[in-house]
């Protein structure tokens, strides 16, 4: 962190030496000249053409900057994003120059988290410094807007992100990407998708600087020893940056992925219809009972963000341990251990100091994790991951795929390498993608399309669906095995588990009806419901209905198989259990079932739970029915989640 105090402007010469590059001799001649150098140089500003068609225009942050998206007339090109900023007149802008030209030499730059100090100190500086030197600067007066207006730009150039300032400060920018000189910079936009800008880089050497600069910002390193930076830059958000040629042909590239100070709540997700309030009653369910779930889809769409919201769910007294590559899981409770990879520190290929997700998760172990949170599995973690869940702890993560199968497929094969038997450990995967919204004002939104409950490494059965047509969601957990098994579990009657999954339905709904969307406020229900949800709900007055009939126990037939037709075959097979009568079922059921006994008798005492599920070589929906029929018979018994012989 020591290089903090050392960063300059990005067209400072020293940042440029740092990446290795000569000076050159123009660029010493100015230095020498007292004209303070342009901080912002090489970067153009195109203005809005008028005869543009305006979708939409919003301030950001300052009613010195304002976004205005538009489109060429006829709209025969995808609509731009135009960053408009109150403009400086010429003397103002070399009074800038100067202002900040004497700052930068008295002060040192923020570090993380001391932003707002420092603000308080530039601005005063600059006062002091625009009454001592008006004159000098080029100034008379400066009368309260103009200086609003310096302090403005001010906090842009020196603590923000200069032109790119007000980009980067409009929440309704997710990303923002660059990949090279003379193209626009382009973003990723909450209400249209990806846009380009009105802002370019037309030097490379600029960009470079602009690069060094950011890296600088987050005590990182980047040259063309180098070129490659994956920093957590100030605001939290994400940068991956090449420098130069080295790796990118075209010259340097960034993006930037914008982080969220405040994480989205589960209501929040709810009321952006991500998924609705009976979807979050089930999630809630499962996570209470430390059930293993796997978030996946595309880059970008919301994996960690449901991820996160969900943590909400898990029970109080359950002790959480996350798994990061960079920090984004944020989880507001106290009994939490946060792990984050480090980078190697060594040079060239001695990988010195590295601590990778592969010995994180291998380490969190040790904590006895209730559930272990991994923020994305991409390799070897995960087979540690799942012989975590094997033995007893719950998994919670996300995985990149843009389906189900290819998410099996690609935890079956290497680096991850996932037992078949493991994968079945998996009680639920949903699906989250970006999808195309018909007829709405908001053209693109981000939705759980399904939630499956995995019977083994082939067979899913479908909990619950996204319809496009309707922009609902089709839920039917008449098909759930895990409400069956929590059923059993907890030795609570499936009418109750239903009634339960409907309390919290009510719960979830009176939150998003009442507008509850704080993260803090949301989770404080929560734990409230914890603690007595009776108590809660006469208290907030909640009719809980007599929820539809549904039967847990999923009726046979009722499951889709996805694997893909196999060659020649041109349906989707659709299969239960490979009994084909209700006898053949029952034999099965009978032969799992001393199955299960055996194995109790060689363990000679109880056994937990989710042990049976390892140690029984069957489906799931076959070992829970056996479980069922053995209780029934009372040769078991199954108490605060252990299985005990009874005979
Ligand atoms: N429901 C949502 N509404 C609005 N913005 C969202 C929503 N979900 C996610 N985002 C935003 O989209 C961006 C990407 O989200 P997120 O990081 O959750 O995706 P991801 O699938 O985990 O991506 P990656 O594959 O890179 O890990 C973030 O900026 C996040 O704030
Ligand atoms: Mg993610």
């Amino acid at each position: 962190m020591g290089q903090q105090s050392e960063v300059k402007p990005p067209s400072a010469p020293k940042a440029a030496e740092k990446g290795g590059a000569k000076v050159p001799k123009e660029e010493k001649k100015k230095e020498k000249k007292q004209e303070p150098v342009k901080q912002w140089r090489g970067i153009d500003v195109k203005p809005l053409n008028p005869s543009f068609e305006i979708l939409d225009r919003y301030q950001v942050g300052s009613k010195f900057a304002e976004v205005i998206i538009a489109a060429p007339p006829g709209r025969v090109v995808e609509p731009i994003y135009f960053v408009s900023e109150a403009p400086l007149r010429p003397e103002e802008e070399v009074a800038l120059e100067r202002v900040k030209d004497i700052l930068t030499k008295e002060l040192d730059f923020p570090k993380l988290g001391e932003e707002e100090e420092v603000r308080k100190v530039l601005h005063e500086s600059t006062l002091k410094i625009l009454k001592k030197y008006r004159r000098a600067v080029g100034l008379g007066e400066v009368s309260g807007e103009q200086l609003e207006r310096i302090l403005y730009y001010i906090d842009r150039d020196l603590l923000g992100f200069g032109p790119l300032n007000v980009i980067m400060e409009d929440f309704k920018v997710e990303d923002v990407s660059c990949d090279g000189v003379n193209v626009p910079i382009y973003v990723w936009h909450r209400d249209f998708e990806s846009m380009p800008t009105n802002i370019s880089f037309y030097d490379r050497e600029a960009l470079d600087d602009f690069i060094i600069h950011l890296a600088h910002k987050a005590g990182k390193h980047v040259s063309s020893a180098f070129p490659i930076v994956d920093a957590m830059i100030y605001g939290k958000h994400r940068l991956a940056a090449t420098f130069r040629e080295e790796i990118s042909p075209r010259g340097s590239t960034f993006t930037i992925r914008k982080f969220r100070e405040r994480p989205f709540s589960i209501i929040e997700l709810i009321v952006s219809n991500v998924l609705n309030s009976e979807m979050g009653a089930y999630f809630w369910l499962l996570l209470e009972n430390k059930a293993n779930i796997m978030l996946i889809g595309a880059t970008g769409s919301g994996k960690t963000t449901l991820l996160n919201a969900l943590t909400t769910f898990i029970k109080p007294r359950m002790k959480i341990v996350t798994c990061e590559e960079t920090a984004e899981i944020n989880i507001p409770r106290e009994n939490w251990v946060r792990f984050v990879t480090r980078e190697s520190y060594g040079l060239g290929s001695s990988e010195r100091g590295e601590v990778s997700l592969f010995e994180l998760v291998r380490t969190s172990l040790r904590y006895r994790p209730d559930y272990l949170i991994v923020g994305e599995v991409r390799g070897e973690e995960a087979f540690v991951l799942f012989q975590a869940i094997a033995t007893g702890h719950g998994g919670l993560t996300t995985i990149h795929a843009d389906d189900v199968e290819t998410a099996v497929k690609r935890m079956m094969s290497p680096p991850m390498n996932i037992p078949e038997t493991h994968l079945s450990l998996l009680d639920a995967m949903a699906l989250v993608q970006r999808v195309q919204l018909k007829g709405k004002a908001q053209l693109y939104g981000r939705r759980v399309r399904y939630i499956w409950e995995l019977e083994d490494a082939h067979k899913y059965r479908k909990i619950a669906e996204w319809d496009p047509v309707t922009d609902t969601f089709r839920v039917n957990f008449a098909n759930s095995i895990q409400l069956e098994s929590i059923s059993l579990m907890t030795g609570t009657s499936r009418e109750n588990i239903v009634l339960e999954l409907w309390k919290r339905k009510e719960l979830l709904e009176w939150m998003r009806t009442n507008n509850i969307t704080d993260p803090e406020k949301v989770s404080s229900l929560i734990l409230s419901y914890y603690a007595d949800p009776d108590k809660l709900i006469s208290e907030l007055g909640l009719v809980v209905k007599k929820p539809p009939a549904v039967a847990v126990t999923a009726p046979v037939e009722a499951q889709t198989l996805l694997r893909m037709p196999a060659q020649g075959q041109t349906t989707v097979q659709l299969a239960a259990s490979t009994a084909a009568s209700p006898t053949e079922l029952e034999n099965e059921v009978r032969t799992v079932a001393d199955y299960i006994v055996d194995t109790l008798l060689r363990k000679s005492g109880p056994i937990p739970y989710w042990q049976v599920f390892v140690k029984t070589p069957y489906p799931r929906e076959l070992i829970i029915r056996a479980m069922r029929h053995l209780k029934e018979r009372r040769r078991i018994d199954i108490i605060g989640g252990i299985v005990e012989l009874m005979e």
